[in-house]
């Protein structure tokens, strides 16, 4: 049994409520390997953010959850030496069992979400209570989850979403115990959110998706006032990024993302917690792709790995400062 305590890693409590009071969102990245530890961290400390670094199961099979838990504990130390200390979480994303949340527990992550959105609401409560219990008896903070997402939710798939009940989450909240409360308001897990159809193109010749739900955010924050709301399917599928990989050989289909103002007002209110993933999926595909085309010779994985890795912390720099405004709160 490991306590993240003992890692120098902190749970979210105190760092969501100083963002909700801020006005600002915390940004949980996903990460899977060195590479992509090294470039969060190295953001975060140029930036002065706060962070919190995102296991899935999917990473936890790719990588091994025992690594994954040393990386964290290393780039406890590897922002003191980049030379500032940021508070760094250590969260497991959309767990899906309580065995999953406790082995997560007992080998040092601070932070875990148990996502039983897809579940009935009564089991839904019954299993993030049970998870609640057992982290909150160890300092570890739990989110939870009302309204489906579309895309891909781990290993769940689902088509279709269906928007968080303003008029439950009181009642959630308070028969659980959850730290904090991921909803559905419109965004979907993935690169591929929005097809060009389905928008509307604005003066600048930009493709505008439909808005996110901000009546369903606001009714919720009525209902649970200063609760910190977390918003997954965060990505914007930086159009950029597309265009370099189709241009070196790749054969993504044209997509369109969670529009970056949109975000921003977001993270202004409740929600505290915006989760991004394949935007950085997209960044180290553009850049490997572009090596590769460019040097097509070249076979040292630092040669690739090393620009992905740089291209991946322009990106979460600009997420930070531009995005979620949580520059200079670390
Ligand atoms: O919400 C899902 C995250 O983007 C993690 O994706 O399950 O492919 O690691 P993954
Ligand atoms: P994106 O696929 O939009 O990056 O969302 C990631 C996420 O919500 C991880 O939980
Ligand atoms: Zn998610």
């Amino acid at each position: 049994m490991v306590s993240y305590k003992e890692l120098g890693l902190v749970n979210s409590k105190d760092l969501f409520q100083k963002a909700v009071k801020g006005g600002y969102a915390i940004p949980a990245f996903n990460f899977n390997n060195l590479e992509q530890m090294q470039a969060i961290i190295a953001a975060c400390v140029e930036t002065k953010s706060p962070v919190i670094l995102q296991v899935s199961s999917g990473a936890r099979k790719y990588a091994n959850q025992t690594l994954l838990r040393f990386l964290a504990q290393g780039a406890v130390e590897y922002a003191k030496e980049l030379g500032y200390a940021i508070p760094i979480v250590l969260h497991l994303d959309h767990g899906d069992t309580f065995e999953l949340c406790k082995s997560c527990i007992d080998s040092g992550f601070s932070s875990v979400m148990i996502d039983g959105s897809h579940l009935s609401y009564e089991k839904n409560i019954e299993l993030t209570k049970q998870v609640v219990e057992y982290a909150h008896a160890h300092g570890v903070t739990v989110e939870g989850e009302l309204g489906v997402l579309a895309g891909i939710e781990d290993d769940v798939v689902a088509e279709h979403s269906s928007y968080t009940h303003p008029e439950e989450v009181e009642d959630f909240v308070k028969k659980t115990g959850v730290d904090s409360l991921a909803i559905s308001i419109g965004t979907s897990h993935g690169a591929n959110k929005f097809k060009p159809e389905q928008c509307t193109l604005n003066a600048d010749g930009v493709l505008v998706p439909p808005p996110l739900k901000f009546d369903i955010l606001e009714e919720i924050e009525k209902r649970i006032p200063g609760f910190p709301i977390v918003l997954h399917g965060a990505s914007s599928v930086p159009a950029e990024l597309v265009k370099t990989i189709n241009a070196n050989g790749g054969k993504m289909k044209d997509t369109v993302g969670i529009p970056e103002e949109q975000l921003r007002r977001a993270a202004s209110s409740a929600v505290c917690k915006i989760n991004i993933d394949s935007d950085g999926r997209l960044a180290m595909t553009a850049a490997v792709r572009k090596v590769f085309v460019e040097n097509p010779g070249e076979f040292d994985p630092r040669k690739y790995l090393g620009p992905a890795r740089d291209q991946l912390k322009v990106l979460y720099k600009h997420k930070i400062n531009n995005v979620l405004g949580s520059a200079d709160k670390a």
